[in-house]
């Protein structure tokens, strides 16, 4: 309330629009003040520490374009403050008064917020700064997007892309879905046909030129990551969405027939944890995040085989298990204990609260908006989670009534329902908060084959996310950040990214998937 009224009160007198002078996300506490701080070409950017100065630098190149060339002296300083004894929050503080801005905080990551916030601003305001005074720290520390690029691949330029604006929006989580059914993405020097026979095609076609990331290329892709303060989740998924893979190495698949055949690894040859191990060293080595995916979804969708196979159905007696089930925990067990053994934490679909692992070596990801129980019960049996219902936080669903191409799921997921997310679901994990690492937009790529329908499915909800996963209940405002919006989607403009418009919805055509009109209705 106070933060608009601000707003009325500086927009009578400045020159600078009301629009131009906002954040993405919106900061905790914001405060306007009467006179303005212009970029020129004689403004210094300095820091204060080897971190500092380098973000100095990156941020002198970041605002030449927007330079006024005048001889006034200023001065921006980027200062890490050493005196603190915890260097892990990423809270900052950004300060924009008389012939200086300075920008604070405790860590790496908080000094980079500060910069980003600022580059917005400068950005927004073509190089003219109101004074103001910024005070912020994000409300959950797991801010993530999800992509699958196994159903289509869209390649580095375009994740390059998607990194710097999650790094403006200040979202710090790519989890990147690369194995599934119609292509395994990521080069294993150990198992080559992974990509010379697994990387053959996409969702639509199943002969299309193989197309992966090498190491080099993952390597490229975790370097600009990290110096954004992203961490990358590779997801490896299995037992089940693991087609690609069997079809590389059919001794490692459990077979079946018609449209689930290799659906599913067979875990009921040990050699095929021998292989998952392989793999997974290989992943673990590439990527620096302390934990790796292995998705653990929807195995009954194609492991018809287990229940006929001799060798699995005696596995499953030899290790005394119950049943087919019982054999989907084991295999998941197994595969928590290898990632563990590389010193990782596995992350899983919410199927993997029921295999028996225990809560401080999985952390799980809620995806079924229709079993709150899952949820309730990951949270009691003392399991980390991460949010990412189908319903609002998948933007494979449509965002608008009268889009053709996209999921729909008794409604589908609007800007508004992603930015109050997860308001409506907050009874579930009352008294469970400190549980709750964060949230996640997460992108299905079956009906987006081209980076014009990706765009249009990410933006503009991955704004609303950056705000949901950033900005405190108390400080949140739907209306508002509909207001402002504007602003954001002219930086998309710029950027040459496709988005659908939900202040204008005629105004943007909806792009066409091969599938011509594909609502798909679930439940
Ligand atoms: C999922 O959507 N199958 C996790």
């Amino acid at each position: 309330m106070k933060f608009k009224i601000l707003f009325l009160v500086f927009s009578l007198w400045t020159a600078i629009p009301l629009s131009s002078q906002v954040l993405f996300p919106s900061p905790q506490i914001y405060s306007l003040e009467k006179g303005i701080f212009n970029i020129t070409t004689a403004t210094k950017i300095k820091g204060n520490s080897t971190y500092a100065i380098q973000l100095a630098d990156k941020l002198s190149g970041q605002l030449r374009g927007l330079s006024a060339s005048d001889s006034s002296h200023n001065i921006i300083l980027l200062k890490l403050l050493s005196n603190s004894t915890s260097n892990t929050g990423e809270g900052y503080s950004l300060d924009v008064k008389g012939d200086t801005v300075l920008l604070e905080a405790t860590s790496e990551a908080g000094l980079f917020y500060a910069k980003e916030a600022l580059l917005q601003l400068a950005c927004f305001g073509k190089g003219k700064i109101r004074y103001c005074h910024i005070q912020d720290t994000p409300r959950y520390q797991w801010r993530g997007f999800m992509l699958d690029e196994s159903r289509h691949f869209f390649g580095k330029e375009k994740v390059k892309q998607y990194l710097d604006i999650m790094a403006s929006l200040r979202l710090n989580v790519f989890h990147w879905h690369l194995t599934d059914e119609p292509g395994w993405r990521i080069e294993i020097k150990k198992y080559p046909k992974l990509t010379q026979i697994g990387a053959i095609g996409n969702w639509h076609d199943p002969k299309a030129a193989p197309k992966f990331y090498t190491q080099e290329d993952i390597k490229e892709i975790v370097a600009y990551a990290t110096e954004r303060h992203i961490m990358i989740i590779p997801e490896i998924d299995m037992p089940g969405h693991a087609t690609a893979a069997c079809k590389a190495y059919p001794e490692y698949s459990s077979g079946g027939e018609g449209r689930w055949k290799d659906f599913a690894f067979n875990p009921g040859n040990i050699k095929t944890y021998q292989f998952i191990s392989d793999v997974l060293d290989e992943v673990a080595q590439l990527f620096p995040s302390p934990y790796i995916h292995i998705g653990g979804d929807e195995v009954h969708y194609g492991n018809q085989s287990w229940y006929t196979d001799t060798e699995i159905q005696d596995f499953i007696k030899k290790q005394g298990l119950t049943d087919e089930k019982e054999l989907e925990y084991y295999f998941l067990r197994q595969v928590a204990s290898i990632v563990s053994s590389k010193g990782k934490t596995m992350i899983g679909w919410d199927e993997i609260v029921d295999a028996g692992i225990a809560p401080d070596k999985a952390v799980v990801m809620w995806w079924r908006h229709d079993k709150e129980s899952q949820l309730v019960k990951a949270l009691e049996q003392g399991y980390r989670v991460i949010l990412t219902p189908r319903r609002p936080m998948y933007a494979d669903f449509i965002q608008f009534a009268s889009h053709k191409v996209g999921r729909q799921w008794n409604g589908y997921n609007t800007i508004e329902n992603v930015y109050n997310f997860p308001t409506l679901i907050m009874h579930l994990t009352k008294g469970y908060e400190s549980q709750i690492l964060g949230m996640q937009m997460s992108l299905w790529t079956e009906r987006v084959a081209d980076e014009k329908r990706l765009d249009f499915m990410t933006f503009p909800r991955l704004i609303a996310l950056s705000e949901a996963a950033w900005v405190f209940e108390k400080n949140k405002e739907c209306s508002l950040f509909m207001q402002h919006l504007p602003v954001f989607l002219k930086y998309l403009d710029s950027l040459g990214v496709y988005y659908f418009n939900p202040l204008d919805p005629k105004s943007i055509e909806e792009p066409q998937s091969p599938e011509k009109e594909d609502v798909i209705q679930n439940g």
